[in-house]
């Protein structure tokens, strides 16, 4: 059985008496959660933010990482300086870093490696833009995407990491994918890990990500092949971020 995993990406937001103040209303309405649940926040938070989190069984993630060990790479930070901090989790190839800032599956490829060398799990974000929708080709892109991303990631080290299926279109546009086209596309992507890990590839944890809210989860987890939830907007409230980390609570509203 796949667990399910609730990640929060804060991306740039939130300074730390803010996120001190999210996790002192979070963390009681999360204590009795099952699931995984994850926060990336900007990196300036990780160190204060991992002490608050200690012992809630809630993970720390990094937005981000350099896959080199260390040298002259002005402001990046490496995968080590992320372990020291207490990071189990990292975020790799977010949609927004490949638009801005030229991230490419070759990269994302050797960040996911590096990550996993430091037993870090990397959350691989793919998904297509809606130009890209509109002319069919999603399921083919997400493929190809894919098959980059995760090009150096030995088969043995491959149920570590996690996908995050966010179709470009849905992403802070209030837009979140039907149920329905979540699930297409999260089936293909289960099929190609088939191909590249064999029997291993069941057993990776599929995120869906675009616009999710209490009021989408439920319908969206009950799916076969979604697995979890990669949350932008909504994480950044605690009340929100808990409903969704209770996602099955929101079926019998
Ligand atoms: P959103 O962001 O929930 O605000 O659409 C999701 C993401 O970019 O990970």
């Amino acid at each position: 059985m796949r667990k399910p995993i609730l990640a929060a990406n804060w991306k740039m937001q939130k300074t730390i008496p803010e996120a001190i103040e999210f996790a002192e209303a979070f963390l009681p309405l999360v204590a009795d959660a099952e699931v995984d649940v994850v926060i990336a926040p900007p990196f300036t938070l990780l160190d204060r933010l991992g002490a608050k989190l200690s012992g809630s069984g809630i993970a720390l993630a990094a937005q981000n990482v350099n896959p080199n060990e260390s040298g002259a790479f002005t402001g990046e930070i490496a995968p080590g300086m992320l372990v020291d901090l207490g990071c189990q989790y990292a975020i790799v190839g977010h949609s927004e870093r490949r638009a801005l800032y030229g991230e490419t599956d070759a990269l994302v490829s050797q960040k996911a490696a590096s990550l996993l060398n430091h037993d870090i799990r990397p959350i691989v974000c793919v998904g297509e833009t809606l130009e890209q929708r509109d002319a069919g080709s999603a399921l083919s892109v997400v493929a190809e995407q894919l098959r980059g991303s995760l090009a150096e990631v030995a088969s043995d080290r491959a149920s570590e990491v996690v996908i995050a299926y966010e179709p470009v279109w849905a992403i802070g546009t209030g837009r979140t994918a039907t149920p329905q086209i979540a699930q297409e596309v999260h089936e293909s992507i289960r099929s190609v890990l088939g191909d590249l890990f064999g029997a291993v590839g069941g057993e990776i944890r599929i995120q869906y990500g675009g616009s999710v809210k209490p009021e989408t989860v439920y319908d969206l987890m009950n799916q076969p092949d979604i697995d979890g939830a990669l949350v932008g907007g909504a994480s950044l409230d605690p009340e929100a971020f808990s409903r969704i980390v209770h996602f099955e609570r929101e079926g019998s509203q």
